[in-house]
């Protein structure tokens, strides 16, 4: 017999989300419906079309009171749900400035800035520096592709290049590897390098990237800086359009 709360998930219906009632549909997580119903809640490695990984924890949200990611915990009718709050929002400025001093982001040179959900994220928590030390890991640039480059210095190991690859391209590129400080992303192939192996241009993994790892060669600059996506308007007032 199902229980009370497997009825709830699999039933559409409302739940509250800063005081605002959102509808919900069958299987919907908190974060989907929320998305589908125009608000922000900030996050980094969910995508509506790859299922959710709850990797980055970015999303963290409370629910009747105790904490959950927002991409894994599904709907049900009558949660009260918090997201925009000064303690939930300084917990993922925190995060994200442990995610900028782990990896080299100097956004005033990377391509991918005003194109990228990191650095536009950390805008919208009001991160106005990293806090900690910065750790300047050692990573690699391949750019072994004829048409795509990795600079993996820029990984957050969100994993959306390994699920859009295995889910919708059906190929398997990319995988994460390694333990702890040393997980990194690994490219299949013989040589370990992206010119090896079956990637193109225009796979689904080649346009997933939130940030500057997964870049397109000869069209870094083709959008000016200052009239790209996150420099016209901030990624907390384009919550439909991060869907695509
Ligand atoms: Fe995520 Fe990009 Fe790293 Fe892939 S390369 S894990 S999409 S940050
Ligand atoms: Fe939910 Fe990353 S978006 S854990």
């Amino acid at each position: 017999m199902n229980s009370p709360h497997r009825i709830d998930a699999l039933t559409p219906g409302t739940f509250k989300l800063d005081g605002e009632e959102v509808e919900f549909g069958p299987g919907d997580s908190i974060l989907e419906a929320a998305t589908r119903a125009g608000h922000y809640i900030p996050h980094l490695c969910w995508h509506p079309d790859f299922g959710a990984a709850g990797n980055c924890r970015i999303c963290t949200v409370k629910v009747n009171g105790r904490t959950g990611a927002s991409c894994t915990v599904q709907a049900a009718s009558g949660q009260e749900v918090q997201s925009n709050t000064l303690e939930l929002n300084e917990q993922r400025k925190t995060m994200l400035q442990m995610l900028f001093v782990e990896g080299n982001h100097f956004c005033p040179s990377c391509e991918k800035s005003g194109n990228c959900g990191l650095q536009a994220t950390a805008y919208a928590m009001g991160m106005q520096g990293p806090h900690f030390e910065e750790l300047y890991p050692n990573r690699p640039v391949d750019a072994t592709h004829p048409e795509m480059m990795l600079d993996l210095n820029r990984c957050i190991l969100c994993g959306l290049c390994v699920r859009a690859s295995e889910q919708a391209d059906k190929k398997s590129v990319f995988a994460i590897g390694g333990h702890g400080i040393k997980t990194h992303l690994l490219v299949n192939s013989e040589s370990g390098q992206l010119g090896d192996s079956e990637f193109s241009a225009s796979d689904r993994a080649a346009h997933v990237c939130p940030t500057g790892v997964i870049l397109h060669k000869r069209q870094g600059f083709a959008t000016p800086i200052g009239q790209r996506r996150f420099d016209v308007k901030p990624i907390s007032e384009q919550v439909e359009e991060s869907k695509t």
